[in-house]
């Protein structure tokens, strides 16, 4: 899809649709305003009758408007009664508008939306945010389909209008962060979206060198099971026991910034099939553990991302990739096994296998010397009772950097929520037999995870987020969201505002 930022007026370009939005009761948006003008009173006279829906992202569409507009349709977009809308009513305004645009048979359109005035968001983020939702309308997943079946009219391509000429730079930088952004978020979405058998742990390797071959500036590196026996993973190759496919330890470099900046490292969750193992889960819905390495996903689409925009700041992406199956060579439980770290580690559940390959790809971050360290993980069940599937579960070391990860996903709507890494917490796993206990008793499993991967995070500054419940949806429109690139992506972008 194409974009593109232009100034002119909504009656005298030419596309296939122009999108205005129109407020409670009848309050035109400027642009709504001119078109009603052009279309002697067309706008009104709909409002009068009650055919236009002001509602907060109700559409209307209206064919061939008359007078002299040189657009074939309009799309009105309901912003409910505030004069000055949310971010996130914003955001539910743009997405409305592009899943009916996507509908419309419009292939082209012109979006006026960013003249609507949001509280404490500038021009930029308007833009960028119109692209995202634009391009999160038209992701589809078809990959597996022997005949896909793509919509007769896609929208292709959306010019957004701004007021003047000096705003159309601004403009532009918002238009090459959404679509930087989206980018990021598809590739997330791909790979969580494809099956275990099409996503192994040597698939996820592949894909690390195809995106060295898309950005040279990258640096990438596979650790073999071999290399990781040497490094002493025993807690990360405990659970690739049970697998035929070899586990990777994938390393993504990137160094944008000039200076010698300590990097930020990314360590996502990389099990590309989940069964629980020798603890292994019910039936019903297991099909969904093939989006146990959306953490994974989400490191490679927030390193594609920041590759894509050359953003000036120094990154690494780690990946501790493996399956996780029952086997006659598989864990069992009562076993324990020695961390990289040195810490003894026994077994109790073989479905805690998230924290086991966590804590060693956590110790070896320490080797790239970071500033921060931030791991993704699609780690509790319990994390999912807790905050359902709105916000991500957010635990730290520093609250310095847990409040900027907390600002980053307000900004990007994106949330996360932060829960409390307490002593109380970490008696929870102790163990009678070795240094610790992989799970906790029943009570506060989110936390009890975090509580885990803190005892080896002591030497820097650390956020785990837990994605459980935000990464990919059930029921009819199941699918991996791509979150939380754009928490990610936004993290990272203020960073290099922070720097200058
Ligand atoms: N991958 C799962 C966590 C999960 C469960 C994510 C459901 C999304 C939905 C993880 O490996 C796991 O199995 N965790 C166990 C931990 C338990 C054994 C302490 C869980 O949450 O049940
Ligand atoms: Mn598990
Ligand atoms: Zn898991």
């Amino acid at each position: 899809m194409d974009f593109n930022v232009k100034t002119g007026d909504p009656d005298k370009l030419r596309s296939a649709c122009v999108v205005v939005g129109v407020s409670t009761p009848r309050r035109l948006s400027p642009a709504a305003e001119r078109l009603d003008k052009a279309s002697r009173g067309q706008l009104r006279e709909l409002l009068k009758h009650g055919d236009i829906d002001t509602g907060c992202g109700k559409t209307t569409l209206i064919h061939n408007p008359k007078g002299r507009i040189e657009t074939a349709r309009i799309l009105v977009v309901g912003c409910g009664k505030d004069k000055k809308l949310s971010p996130k009513a914003f955001t539910e305004i743009t997405s409305a508008a592009a899943e009916a645009l996507q509908s419309s048979g419009a292939t082209d359109a012109l979006s006026y939306l960013t003249e609507l005035n949001v509280e404490e968001r500038d021009l930029a983020w308007k833009v960028q945010r119109t692209v995202e939702a634009s391009r999160d309308a038209v992701y589809r997943f078809d990959e597996f389909k022997s005949e896909a079946k793509p919509p007769k009219h896609p929208l292709r391509k959306l010019r957004i209008l701004v007021g003047d000429r000096d705003a159309v730079n601004t403009a532009k930088e918002g238009m090459k962060r959404g679509i930087a952004v989206a980018n990021g978020v598809d590739l997330a979405r791909v790979l969580g979206n494809r099956p275990g058998n099409r996503c192994t742990p040597s698939d996820l390797a592949d894909q690390a060198r195809a995106l060295k071959k898309t950005h040279p500036a990258l640096n990438v590196r596979i650790l073999e099971e071999k290399d990781m026996t040497k490094l002493g993973m025993g807690s990360l190759l405990s659970v690739a026991r049970g697998s035929r496919q070899p586990a990777k330890l994938i390393v993504m470099q990137y160094n944008g910034s000039e200076t010698s900046e300590n990097p930020v490292v990314l360590v996502g969750k990389g099990v590309t099939f989940d069964s629980g193992g020798i603890s292994i889960k019910p039936g019903a819905a297991m099909d969904e553990m093939k989006f146990d390495m959306c953490g994974a996903a989400s490191v490679f689409g927030t390193v594609s991302a920041v590759a894509e925009l050359s953003l000036p700041i120094n990154l690494v992406g780690i990946v501790p990739a493996t399956e996780n199956l029952p086997d006659g060579d598989a864990s069992k439980p009562g076993d324990i096994v020695t961390s990289m770290s040195g810490q003894t580690i026994e077994i109790l559940n073989t479905d805690a296998e998230g924290r086991l390959i966590l804590c060693d790809a956590l110790t070896y971050a320490d080797k790239f010397d970071p500033d921060v360290v931030v791991d993704i993980a699609t780690l509790t069940g319990a994390c999912v009772v807790a905050l359902g599937h709105h916000a991500t579960g957010l635990m730290s070391n520093d609250q310095a950097l847990a409040d900027a990860l907390l600002a980053a996903g307000q900004t990007a709507g994106d949330r996360a929520w932060q829960l409390p890494l307490w002593d109380e917490y970490d008696e929870q796993i102790s163990s009678n037999f070795a240094d610790m206990a992989n799970i906790g008793d029943r009570s506060a499993g989110a936390i009890t995870a975090a509580s885990f991967l803190a005892r080896f995070t002591k030497d820097y500054r650390w956020a785990h987020l837990d994605i459980a419940g935000v990464a990919w949806k059930s029921g009819k429109a199941k699918g991996a969201t791509g979150r939380p690139v754009p928490l990610l992506m936004q993290f990272l972008a203020e960073r290099t505002r922070d720097a200058s």
